[in-house]
C-alpha cells in the first residue's frame, strides 16, 4: 500500500509503550528500555510498525518523565543511553521505527536552568528562561493571575529569593516541579534544536510532542474565564493553550526535521476547533496531530460517527492523514470507559475494529491488545501528582498505567522479578497474561493480532476517505475508498449485516445479524 513517495507513517500502527509499565529487565520493579527490546518479537508478531516511547530522558520522575532534568540523556532508571542504542538497533533490524516523547513546554525544577534561575534572583537572564512574575496584591502575596494547574491548584508557585525572603512567582501549567519555559527567549529555541538533532542523529525516527498546543503564552497573561475545567474538557478559549505564537515554534521544529526526511512529528493537540487544529498541520508545521475525539466519544453510534466525521474533516482541512486513538497513559482505559466487565471488553474490541478500519494512523496503548481494564488502586499506592494536587479529590491516571502481565499465575506476572512493582498488578490479571492469551485463539490478543495483520495485508484497507451508509441511531456502517465495509452495533438488539463477505468480527455472528456491542469487517 505504501509506495516510495508515501511516508512510512501514512498508514502506520503505532504501539505506545509506557516504559515504566511495559517490562522490567533489571528487577527494580520499574519497566525499562531493555524490557522493550526483550519483547520486540512480541511487538513484531502483533504487526505494529512503530513504537512511541513515553519520555525516557533524565528526570526526578515527579510526573514520570514529563519533568525532564536533562533533555539529552536517558535516565538510568530506564537503562541509560546504551539501552536506547540497543533498542533502536534491534527495532530497526525488524523494520520497527522508534519515536520518542519530547517535552518542550516545561522542564523539571531540577534542570540546571531552573536551579540557576532560583539562585540568580528577579530580573536576571537566568530567570528569563522561565516565566517568573511578581505577585499581585500589595505585598505580591497573590499569584499574578488566576490560571490553574492542569493537575489542580494554582498554576503559580512563590519562591524564596536568594536573600531568604519570599518573592516572585513562577508559572507551571502542570506540577510545581514542571516550570514552564519562556518561549519568547531565543535561547530556548537554540537548546531545543540541539535536543532534536541529538536524538535524530542517534537514530530515532521522530517525536511525539508533549503539550504541542502549549508553549506560547499570550502577552500580559490574561485571566482564565473558567478556571474550573478539568483536563479533558479544556475549552478552546483557554488562554493557557493554543496561543497563536505556538505556530512559530512548530515551524522552527519543522525546519530542523526537514534535515531528517524520514522522521515524523506527532503533536499532542487538545484543540477541538477544526480550523484551529488544522493550523498545527500546515505543510511547514507538524506532520501529524493526535486527535482525541474518539477518546471523548461514548460507546454510541451517533457520537462515534460524529467523532470520526470531525476528525476526518480536520485532517482534510489540514491536508494531513487522520490519527486515531482510543486510549493512552492519561485517560481511563476504554474497557472501563465503555462500562467494564464483559460488555466493556466487547465494546472496546468493537471500537478497535472501527479504529483499525479508518484511513490514517492508529495508536494502540500497551495493554489495549490484552483487553486490560482500569484498576481501582488503593490510596496509599497512588503516585500521579494529580492525587496530591487536587487535595485527594481526583485519583489521577495511575489506574491506566498498571504494569503489563506477561506470564505465570501470580503478580508480578513476569513483568519483573521483583514482587514490589511500582504499581501493584491485580491478582485477577492471571487470566489476562500474554502467555495465556497467546495460547488461546479466541483471546483479545489473538483478535488484535488478526485485525492488525488484516489491516496491513488486505487491499481494501486503502483510500483516504470513507462513505457512510444509512442506518438507525444505534449502528454505523462505513465503506473505505478501497472497498472495505465496517459496521458497528452500539444498540441493544441485533441488526442486519451489510452485504459482503465477512473478513473479521469482534464477536461471533449469528443468523446473518450483527449482535449488540460488536463490529464486523466485510469485503
Ligand atoms: C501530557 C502528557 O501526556 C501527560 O502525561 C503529562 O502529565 C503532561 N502532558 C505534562 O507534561
Amino acid at each position: 500500500m505504501t509506495d516510495l513517495n508515501t511516508p512510512w507513517w501514512s498508514d502506520a500502527v503505532f504501539y505506545q509503550a509506557y516504559p515504566r509499565s511495559f517490562r522490567d529487565s533489571d528487577g527494580d520493579g520499574v519497566g525499562d528500555l531493555d524490557g522493550v527490546t526483550a519483547e520486540l518479537d512480541y511487538l513484531d508478531d502483533l504487526g505494529i510498525d512503530a513504537i512511541w516511547l513515553n519520555p525516557v530522558m533524565v528526570s526526578p520522575m515527579a510526573d514520570h518523565g514529563y519533568d525532564v532534568a536533562d533533555p539529552r540523556d536517558v535516565d538510568p532508571l530506564f537503562g541509560g543511553i546504551g539501552a536506547l542504542h540497543r533498542l533502536i538497533e534491534a527495532a530497526h533490524a525488524r523494520g520497527i521505527k522508534i519515536t520518542m516523547d519530547l517535552v518542550p513546554n516545561h522542564t523539571s525544577s531540577q534542570h540546571v536552568w531552573f536551579r540557576e534561575a532560583l539562585a540568580a534572583g528577579a530580573g536576571s537572564v537566568q530567570r528569563a528562561r522561565y516565566i517568573f512574575r511578581d505577585g499581585s496584591g500589595p505585598h505580591g502575596q497573590h499569584p499574578p493571575n488566576n490560571w490553574v494547574s492542569v493537575f489542580g491548584g494554582p498554576a503559580w508557585t512563590r519562591v524564596v529569593e536568594p536573600d531568604g525572603n519570599v518573592g516572585q512567582w513562577y508559572l507551571h501549567l502542570f506540577d510545581p516541579e514542571q516550570p514552564d519555559l519562556n518561549w519568547e527567549n531565543p535561547e530556548i529555541f537554540a537548546d531545543l534544536e540541539k535536543t532534536l538533532r541529538f536524538w535524530l542523529d542517534l537514530g530515532v525516527d521522530g517525536f511525539r510532542i508533549d503539550v504541542a498546543h502549549g508553549m506560547a503564552k499570550p502577552a500580559g497573561l490574561p485571566d482564565m474565564r473558567n478556571p474550573d475545567l478539568p483536563m479533558l474538557t479544556l475549552d478552546d478559549d483557554d488562554p493557557r493553550f493554543n496561543h497563536d505564537g505556538v505556530h512559530e515554534i512548530h515551524r522552527f521544529i519543522r525546519r530542523v526535521l526537514n534535515d531528517y526526511p524520514n522522521a515524523v512529528t506527532i503533536g499532542e493537540i487538545w484543540v477541538f476547533d477544526n480550523e484551529d487544529f488544522a493550523k498545527y498541520l500546515r505543510p511547514d508545521e507538524l506532520h501529524l496531530g493526535f486527535n482525541f475525539r474518539l477518546v471523548r466519544a461514548k460507546f454510541d453510534a451517533v457520537e462515534v460517527r460524529e467523532a470520526i466525521e470531525n476528525s476526518l474533516a480536520a485532517a482534510e482541512l489540514a491536508g494531513s492523514p487522520a490519527t486515531w486513538t482510543l486510549s493512552n497513559h492519561d485517560v481511563e482505559r476504554e474497557v472501563s470507559r465503555y462500562g467494564g466487565g464483559a460488555a466493556g471488553l466487547a465494546r472496546a474490541n468493537a471500537m478497535a475494529m472501527v479504529m483499525l478500519a479508518l484511513p490514517g494512523i492508529v495508536f494502540v496503548y500497551n495493554g489495549e491488545e490484552l483487553g486490560l481494564p482500569n484498576v481501582d488502586l488503593p490510596d496509599e499506592v497512588l503516585q500521579d501528582p494529580t492525587w496530591e494536587r487536587s487535595g485527594h479529590e481526583e485519583r489521577g491516571r495511575d489506574g491506566c498505567r498498571v504494569p503489563m502481565p506477561w506470564d505465570g499465575g501470580t503478580p508480578p506476572f513476569g513483568f519483573s522479578t521483583n514482587p514490589d512493582t511500582w504499581l501493584p498488578i491485580p491478582a485477577e490479571w492471571a487470566a489476562l497474561t500474554v502467555d495465556k492469551q497467546r495460547a488461546d485463539e479466541d483471546s483479545t490478543l489473538a483478535f488484535f493480532r488478526r485485525a492488525i495483520h488484516l489491516r496491513k495485508q488486505t487491499a481494501q484497507f486503502s483510500g483516504t476517505d470513507i462513505t457512510w451508509q444509512d442506518t438507525d441511531d444505534e449502528a454505523l456502517v462505513f465503506r473505505t475508498g478501497g472497498g472495505l465495509t465496517c459496521a458497528l452495533n452500539t444498540g441493544s438488539v441485533a441488526v442486519a449485516l451489510p452485504a459482503g463477505e465477512v473478513l473479521l468480527s469482534s464477536a461471533p455472528l449469528a443468523d446473518g445479524e450483527l449482535p449488540p456491542n460488536t463490529a464486523v469487517w466485510l469485503i
